[in-house]
């Protein structure tokens, strides 16, 4: 199974899975990156590459930069990895500190700088996707457009994306680029299925639209329609599918699971697969053995009754 991003003659091959490097780095805290997390994180990163990873997910903040900065020294002690490696990462939230809350920026300043911060964490000249984390209240498209025109034209950043944006965001937003937004990112699992309810009981909310859910309204088509790259972040639920005895859906993902003789991580993940907008799933699991696993999703093709089975068992309620 091969996924490309179609873009601007610039085909990229990021394949079906995309690894989520949140775990890796240590703690949230200042500790330094010890050796025994690079070691965690390069068993993380050969179990995604052994099944078939090309496309290593990052963000700025996570484990407050040591989740980059532990990749980027796997770069450096493994000079034959970049080349097998696509990065992607993401800015725009700023953590609260002695004098400000907690909050999001996507000024030109801030976005220009937290790049150089990627890439010398990353120990990289290069990153192939950028995804804006969050939108911004005080998000001006001009703005981000002028910053992403200047990295590209250094040659720090090869494509923009965005991360937990409507359709109404990201068509705002494209009307200041002169390149279309390749990516975007949202949560999007048995779990959490607020984009895919917006599509389905829009027009019944009484019958159990999500509260929120309306937001997302148009979200997965804008992206095929203009076709854009979705990522699923939250794509094994955060674990919340491993326990048959957890809930009803649990129960479900265990039964189907049991019947492909596959791990329920692999059913939660072909769920996502099964839909047509080609969405890839982020694999957030630090542990190899789990990850590894994950390759049975690529291989398993859902029934369309058995997709519906899991999605109506986990949204607890019929559908209008
Ligand atoms: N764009 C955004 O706003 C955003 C937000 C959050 C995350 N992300 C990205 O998406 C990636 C994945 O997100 P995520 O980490 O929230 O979600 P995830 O992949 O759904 O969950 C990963 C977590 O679930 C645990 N887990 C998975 N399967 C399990 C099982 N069978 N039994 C027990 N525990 C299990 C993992 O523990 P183990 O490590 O022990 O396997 C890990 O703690 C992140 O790495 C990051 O790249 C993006």
């Amino acid at each position: 199974m091969t996924r490309t991003l179609p873009l601007n003659a610039h085909l990229i091959d990021v394949g079906p899975l995309v690894y989520g490097c949140m775990a890796l780095g240590g703690d949230w805290g200042g500790a330094p990156v010890t050796e025994t997390d690079i070691a965690h994180a390069h068993a993380a990163v050969e179990a995604a590459l052994d099944i078939g990873v090309k496309l290593f997910d990052h963000a700025d903040i996570y484990r407050r930069g040591k989740a980059e900065a532990v990749f980027g020294e796997l770069l450096k002690r493994d000079p034959g990895l970049r080349a097998r490696v696509r990065l992607q990462s993401k800015c725009g939230i700023r953590f609260a500190d002695e004098a400000n809350v907690g909050r999001y920026d996507l000024s030109a300043d801030h976005i220009e700088h937290s790049v150089d911060g990627i890439l010398r964490r990353l120990a990289v000249e290069h990153i192939d996707i950028l995804l804006l984390h969050r939108p911004d209240a005080l998000m001006e498209p001009a703005e981000v457009a002028r910053a992403f025109g200047r990295l590209k034209a250094a040659g720090k950043v090869g494509h923009l994306g965005v991360s937990n944006m409507h359709a109404g965001q990201m068509r705002w937003l494209q009307t200041a680029l002169s390149e279309p937004l390749v990516v975007n990112q949202l949560e999007l699992s048995l779990a959490k299925l607020d984009a895919i309810d917006a599509g389905t009981t829009f027009n019944d909310p009484q019958v159990g639209s999500r509260p929120g859910s309306i937001a997302w309204a148009g979200t997965l088509e804008y992206a095929q329609q203009h076709g854009m790259q979705l990522q699923a972040w939250g794509s094994l639920a955060q674990g919340r599918f491993n326990d048959p005895a957890a809930s009803a859906a649990a129960q479900v993902v265990h039964e189907i699971a049991e019947t492909h003789r596959t791990t329920s991580n692999a059913v939660l993940l072909a769920w996502l697969l099964r839909h047509p907008a080609g969405i890839q799933p982020v694999i957030g699991s630090g542990n190899a053995e789990r990850i590894r696993a994950c390759a049975d999703a690529t291989r398993l093709q859902l029934s369309r009754d058995e997709w519906y089975r899991l999605y109506v068992t986990a949204r607890g309620q019929a559908l209008p």
